[in-house]
C-alpha cells in the first residue's frame, strides 16, 4: 500500500506494509542500494515521545522503518491487550508526515505462528522492576524485537527511555546473542505538567491527569534530595514513596534505584549514574515513569 506523498518533499511515498515477506524484500533491496535502515518499533498510538524516536531515527539512517504491531505475547492475561489503544491510520498519517518510509503493522497471525514454541528470554535484567510484576512481559518483548529485528533487518532501532528497563533487556540481548543491530537510546519526552508521554495516558482523564502529575513530581523530589547530597537509597526510595501516597489514587508497585545504563540493582547512589524508576496503578491504569538522579 502506498500513501501519497508530495508536500514534505519526499523522494518517494511512504509504504504501508504488512506482511513480512514484503518487509524483508524491502529491506533486502534497500541494503543491496547501501541504504543505511532504521528501525522505531512501536505498539501504534503514536504521541510525540514516538516522534521524537523517528527524528532520531533520520538522523541515523537513509531508511526509517516504523513497525507497529500491538504484541500479544508482552501482555499477561489479565493485562490490557484487548483494550489497548489502536489507530493504524492516524498513526501512519502522523509516520508520514514526519518522514517515514515504511510503516510496517503486521497481522499477529503473520508474526506468530499457531504453534510458534519459541521464545527469547533474558534472565538478569529482566528480574527486576516490571520484569517481577509482569512476569513473561520481557519475553514478550525480547521475542517480538527479536522476530522484527530478523524481519526488518535494520542496522539501527531506537528505543526510548520512558521504557528504561526495556531498553537495558534490549541492549542485554544484543550483545549477548550477538544481534548486529546498533540500540539508540532516546530520551523520554514529558508533557508541560511533567507526565511522561504514554500511550497509556489515553486511558487517563480528568482528575487523573491531575494526579498523573505527581509521578514526575515525586521524582524530581528524588532528585532534588540526592542533589542536595543525600545518597542513601533507603531514604530517597521512601520519600519517592511518601510522595506518591499522598493521592489516594496511586497504589505503588514499586520505587528503586538502579543502574541508570543497565537497569540493575546498585547498592550506592552515584549522582547522574542511578535512576530511580517507578510503577505505579492510578485507579485501573499502570504507569511507569523514571529519572536519572
Ligand atoms: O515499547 C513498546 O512499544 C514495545 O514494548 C515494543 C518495543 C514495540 C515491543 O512490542
Amino acid at each position: 500500500m502506498l500513501v501519497n506523498s508530495h508536500k514534505y518533499g519526499r523522494r518517494t511515498a511512504m509504504k504501508i506494509i504488512q506482511t513480512p515477506k514484503e518487509m524483508s524484500e524491502f529491506s533486502e533491496k534497500m541494503r543491496g542500494e547501501g541504504k543505511k535502515i532504521a528501525l522505531v518499533p512501536t505498539m501504534g498510538a503514536l504521541h510525540e515521545g514516538h516522534m521524537s524516536l523517528i527524528d532520531i531515527a533520520k538522523k541515523n539512517a537513509d531508511i526509517v522503518v516504523v513497525s507497529v504491531f500491538v504484541n500479544p505475547t508482552q501482555f499477561g492475561p489479565n493485562e490490557d491487550f484487548a483494550a489497548y489503544p489502536r489507530s493504524l491510520e492516524a498513526d501512519a498519517a502522523a509516520c508520514e508526515e514526519r518522514g517515514v518510509d515504511v510503516v510496517f503493522a503486521p497481522s499477529a497471525s503473520s508474526i506468530y505462528r499457531k504453534d510458534a514454541s519459541t521464545y527469547v528470554v533474558e534472565e538478569e535484567v529482566s528480574a527486576n522492576l516490571c520484569g517481577k510484576s509482569r512476569p513473561n512481559h520481557f519475553r514478550g518483548v525480547a521475542t517480538v524485537v527479536s522476530i522484527l529485528f530478523n524481519i526488518v533487518r535494520p542496522h539501527a532501532a531506537v528505543f526510548g527511555e520512558k521504557d528504561a528497563q526495556q531498553v537495558s533487556v534490549i541492549e542485554r540481548m544484543v550483545r549477548d546473542l550477538f544481534i548486529d543491530v546498533e540500540i539508540i537510546r532516546a530520551p523520554l519526552v514529558r508533557e508541560k505538567s511533567g507526565l511522561a508521554l504514554s500511550s497509556r495516558n489515553k486511558y487517563l482523564h480528568g482528575a487523573q491527569l491531575e494526579t498523573a502529575r505527581r509521578l514526575s513530581q515525586a521524582l524530581l523530589v528524588g532528585k532534588k534530595m540526592v542533589e542536595d547530597g543525600c545518597l542513601n537509597i533507603h531514604r530517597v526510595k521512601a520519600e519517592i514513596v511518601n510522595q506518591l501516597s499522598r493521592s489516594s489514587r496511586i497504589r505503588v508497585i514499586y520505587v528503586e534505584i538502579v543502574d541508570a545504563k543497565t537497569s540493575l540493582p546498585v547498592k550506592e547512589i552515584v549522582p547522574g549514574k542511578c535512576r530511580a524508576a517507578l510503577a505505579v496503578w492510578l485507579d485501573q491504569t499502570r504507569l511507569i515513569d523514571n529519572m536519572v538522579l
